[in-house]
């Protein structure tokens, strides 16, 4: 047992997917694991043990932000031995080529945090995704038929940005990042700072050019897709 989750050793798996609300971990285990058990309700952020394709996986929630995120991905890897973790989310496209619906990968996450600086003393550190495992979500997502489009992200601390001095994301979008969404960079460090393995997958539910976004329908069918992605990661 650590902090947030009351999982007993060996409970979780050592490949873990991260969605940010609890009950996708919930929908994601009861419908894509065989033989699913809770392990986690601690403040309701569900976290659930089962079998993909004969291999034992799990799903924890994490929540919103940085904070919230990477409190679970710390107790994950630090108390349970957690080895490989993907998160699974959404994220706001930036660029016009970036459409809704679209599967984007983070093969590196910015950040307008201060995490990233205080842990390296003013100094910035690029969070990068795991290359294995970047490259075995883009051989799989060709094999299945879905497009990927990889780059840089932006892990944000902030939903509703204040645009008193403008596009808060023109910079972002003029040095070719994707999409925002509010956790990766934190993903991205503490698995550098731990040497295991993380992977950013998010589908675009909004976007800040258009203002368009897609049905809660459409988000679940297009979540289930790429929840399938990550999944084939672990086999
Ligand atoms: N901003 C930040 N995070 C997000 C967004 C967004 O527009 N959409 C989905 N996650």
């Amino acid at each position: 047992m650590s902090i947030h989750i009351e999982a007993k050793p060996g409970e979780i798996a050592d490949f873990v997917l991260l969605p940010g609300d609890p009950l996708r971990a919930k929908h994601i285990a009861e419908n894509q694991f065989e033989n699913a058990v809770c392990y986690n309700n601690v403040r309701g952020m569900l976290g659930y043990t089962g079998y993909y394709k004969g291999r034992r996986v799990s799903v924890q929630g994490t929540g919103m932000g940085l904070p919230s995120h990477m409190i679970y991905v710390n107790e994950l890897i630090a108390d349970y031995g957690v080895k490989t973790l993907i998160r699974v989310g959404t994220c706001g496209g930036i660029r016009e080529d970036i459409k809704l619906r679209d599967i984007v990968m983070g093969l590196s996450a910015s950040t307008d945090s201060a995490i990233i600086g205080r842990t390296f003393q003013g100094m910035t550190f690029a969070p990068t995704a795991s290359f294995r495992l970047a490259l075995k979500a883009y051989e799989n997502a060709k094999a299945i038929g879905l497009t990927l489009k990889a780059g840089n992200i932006l892990s944000s601390d902030l939903f509703y940005h204040d645009t008193e001095n403008g596009d808060s994301y023109a910079i972002w979008r003029r040095y070719g990042t994707l999409a925002v969404e509010m956790e990766s960079a934190g993903l991205y460090l503490l698995a550098a700072s731990h040497n295991v393995e993380a992977l950013s997958i998010l589908t675009v539910s909004d976007h800040l050019l258009t203002g368009e976004h897609v049905s809660a329908e459409d988000r679940q069918s297009n979540f289930m897709h790429m929840s399938e992605l990550a999944l084939s990661l672990a086999v």
